[in-house]
């Protein structure tokens, strides 16, 4: 007895220190308004997560959670045999890097953001890692990134080096996910996570999306609704290559179920090397969590995206005329000026000159020919670009253009002098897409080349107020011949390359509205949106496929971000059409011409609506309704911070003969205030749908019982305009 006394003290005695060294370190508390990210040190000297979630009110109870013996920021080739975060290997050929939590400092920006920089030190090899967590309070947003510092004489290479690791403990998670194609982007699918990894990728180089977007919704404990369930939502800002990584452990010793996100550049085919000396910083994740459900994780993201992720978030976005649906390649001067007659008489504040206005040698009649020879082509527009924009100032509207820098046709003067400044792979045929091949954005001439396409339009046309900025085909085949025998930085510098120019760009011009467009919805991320204002979503503009693709869109991006454009695709009615254009960012591109008088005088006061409602529409906060995907209806509203106004959208799809529909109970109104409805994109002789219009309700109403049961017939809208009566 007396034995197993003496045995057991020292064991006790080393509880208590153990304890008592770990209720020691100081706790990292990242705090929003409602949420903390909690980190400290644990016993083996590296960072642990403590906590995610709500913060609780007294911080003092963060010392009560125990650190778990695993690294918060997940490192390969170490003790842990989970997927790392960050994996390195060294001049010797180690291939470990085993991270201890050296300090960390909080760099406070202003009342709203702050900076955590946790610094990360291998104990035997020089190498730093720096995660920085950036906080918006007023959002409930983190961005967290990395910087990886090689202090080293000789080069490392890093094989993983991932933006941001968050480790949950739930019991169960349901992931949602957005892929699709070219013209069918942002389906929406909710899965349970089974035990494992699931990913979501891109490794179209150039391309960051139009498979799966680099944005999630992970539900913890059960499947969220709009309005109830805890959720966390990220969106990584990067333009190219992605990988967002979930491992779920279930039963794992130590290891609670618990689950581990990884966010980054994709690591595929791109080991990345560092020099001596060299640091490497790694592009944000955008990440909330709410247990309010994917309704208020949206609304958080859009915050962030307008006071702080996207160019210009809160500059009123122009209404726009484009001429691509209604001349293609096939234009001349007199055609554009008479566009431009068409876009006064309409109303809009930009006529946007889409393809095919360069190239002399191989003139660009389609898409075969010219993509990368940028001066104006003579026979269509003899008196060069200068032309149409005087002519265009002149009527009172402003110009905008459509480039393509980063591509080129093989049939172009650019490929035939420089053959070496395309992405191709030796020794196997030109894989072309579109006819056309990726310019390599690795050499700084070609980045030279990239920027000089836009800095010669603008420089010379400085009224210039709008520019489209297309990428029309992904990465395959792709060689870098500048990079030479480091290949595997392709991807990387590629996208670090593109960057540069919008860098340039964007110092040089930083008032032009600036349009991100991919083949359709393939850059639709907030790596390009640091620059733009806006992107095109999807060349299907049909109006009931945009309602779904808007839709997924919502649950990341604000928006005035969404271009949307009423066109001749689909057979609804207009107003039909303009009114899911409405929902986003308005524009046209559709021969206004062939409008009738009822037609051209409905669009006309559309556009002035839309300009009228744009504070609400656009920067408003936005509540899904009723999701499209019943294919029954749709319904969606926005209202401003004031909770005086608001706008409903809805949508009868394809209703069964007979359906009643329960009321549209609205969200976000002021329960206390009176609001009078009134359904407006009416043409003159055309009576409101909605039999409440015109009469006051009060927004506990409107909330809790809501609006009548409306639109029964297939491919009908209403667009009602909510007011706060004084
Ligand atoms: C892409 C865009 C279109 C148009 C064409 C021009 O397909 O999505 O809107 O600009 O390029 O070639």
């Amino acid at each position: 007895m007396k034995s197993i006394k003496k045995l057991l003290l020292p064991i006790c005695l080393c509880f208590v220190l153990f304890v008592k060294a770990q209720s020691n370190q100081p706790l990292i508390i990242i705090k929003t308004q409602h949420d903390a990210l909690v980190f400290r040190e644990n016993s083996n000297k590296q960072l642990s997560q403590l906590y995610f979630g709500l913060s609780l009110n007294d911080s003092n109870d963060y010392k009560i959670m125990k650190p778990n013996s695993g690294d918060a920021l997940v490192t390969g080739g170490g003790i842990y045999n989970r997927e790392p975060a960050i994996e390195v290997t060294h001049s010797d050929g180690n291939p470990s890097l085993q991270l201890y939590f050296a300090s960390y400092s909080v760099e406070k920006i202003d009342g709203n953001v702050a900076v955590t920089h946790i610094t990360l030190k291998d104990s035997v090899y020089p190498v730093v890692v720096t995660w920085h967590i950036k906080s918006y309070a007023k959002e409930d947003v983190l961005e967290q990134w990395t910087t990886i510092e090689n202090n080293a004489k000789t080069a490392i290479v890093l094989n993983n080096y991932a933006s941001a690791c968050l480790q949950l403990s739930k019991e169960k998670y349901f992931l949602t996910h957005f892929y699709g194609e070219w013209a069918s982007e942002m389906h929406i699918e909710e899965l349970p996570l089974p035990e494992g990894i699931k990913t979501i990728e891109s490794k179209l180089g150039v391309r960051a999306t139009n498979y799966d977007n680099p944005s999630f919704m992970l539900a913890l404990n059960k499947p969220a609704d709009e309005e109830t369930g805890e959720v966390v939502a990220g969106s990584l800002a990067w333009s190219g290559n992605f990988k967002i990584l979930f491992e779920n452990i279930l039963n794992s010793r130590g290891m609670d179920n618990r689950l581990q996100l990884i966010a980054g550049i994709n690591p595929y085919a791109s080991n990345y090397t560092l020099k001596a000396g060299q640091s490497f910083t790694t592009p944000p994740l955008i990440l909330t969590y709410t247990n309010q459900g994917k309704g208020q994780a949206s609304r958080n993201l859009h915050h962030w995206a307008l006071n702080y992720g996207v160019y210009n978030g809160r500059v009123a976005r122009q209404t726009l005329l484009n001429n691509w649906e209604t001349t293609f390649f096939n234009f001349n001067e007199q055609k554009l000026t008479s566009l431009l007659d068409d876009t006064k008489k309409l109303g809009t504040d930009v006529f946007l000159l889409d393809d095919g206005w360069f190239a002399n040698k191989y003139p660009r009649d389609n898409d075969k020919s010219g993509l990368g020879d940028w001066e104006v082509n003579k026979t269509k527009l003899p008196n060069g670009i200068g032309y149409l924009v005087k002519e265009a100032t002149e009527k009172g509207v402003k110009f905008g253009i459509w480039v393509e820098p980063e591509m080129v046709n093989p049939k172009s003067e650019l490929y035939e002098k420089h053959p070496d400044w395309v992405l191709k792979l030796p020794n196997r045929p030109e894989n072309l897409q579109r006819t056309q091949l990726v310019l390599d954005l690795c050499n700084p001439l070609v980045q030279e080349h990239a920027f000089k396409v836009v800095d010669d339009l603008l420089a010379n046309n400085p009224s210039i107020a709008y520019v489209k900025w297309d990428c029309n085909r992904n990465m395959t085949n792709a060689y870098s011949p500048y990079l030479k025998d480091a290949q595997s930085q392709m991807f990387v510098d590629y996208t670090l390359g593109l960057y540069k120019v919008l860098e340039r760009v964007r110092a040089k011009y930083p008032n032009v509205e600036m349009m991100w467009c991919s083949g359709g919805g393939g850059r639709a991320e907030y790596g390009g949106l640091k620059y733009m204002q806006e992107f095109w979503p999807s060349d299907n503009t049909d109006p009931v496929d945009r309602i779904s693709i808007q839709w997924g869109y919502s649950y990341f991006f604000p928006s005035a971000v969404q271009c949307a454009h009423v066109t001749g695709w689909g057979k609804e009615s207009l107003k039909f059409k303009t009114d899911v254009a409405m929902m986003a960012k308005l524009g046209y591109d559709i021969p206004v011409n062939n409008f009738t008088p009822d037609e051209l005088k409905f669009s006309q006061q559309a556009i002035l609506t839309y300009k009228r409602l744009q504070p609400v529409i656009n920067e408003g906060d936005l509540y899904r309704l009723q999701d499209p995907y019943s294919k029954e209806r749709a319904a969606l509203e926005y209202i401003d911070e004031a909770k005086t106004h608001a706008v409903l959208f809805a949508f009868a799809l394809y209703p069964l003969n007979g359906d009643i529909f329960p009321a549209i109970q609205l969200k976000g109104l002021d329960p206390t205030k009176k609001y009078l409805l009134k359904e407006i994109n009416l043409s003159d002789e055309t009576k409101p749908q909605c039999k409440q219009s015109g009469s006051v309700f009060s927004g506990d109403y409107l909330m809790k019982v809501g609006l009548n049961a409306f639109l029964t017939k297939t491919l009908t809208s209403a667009v009602i305009e909510i007011i706060a009566q004084d």
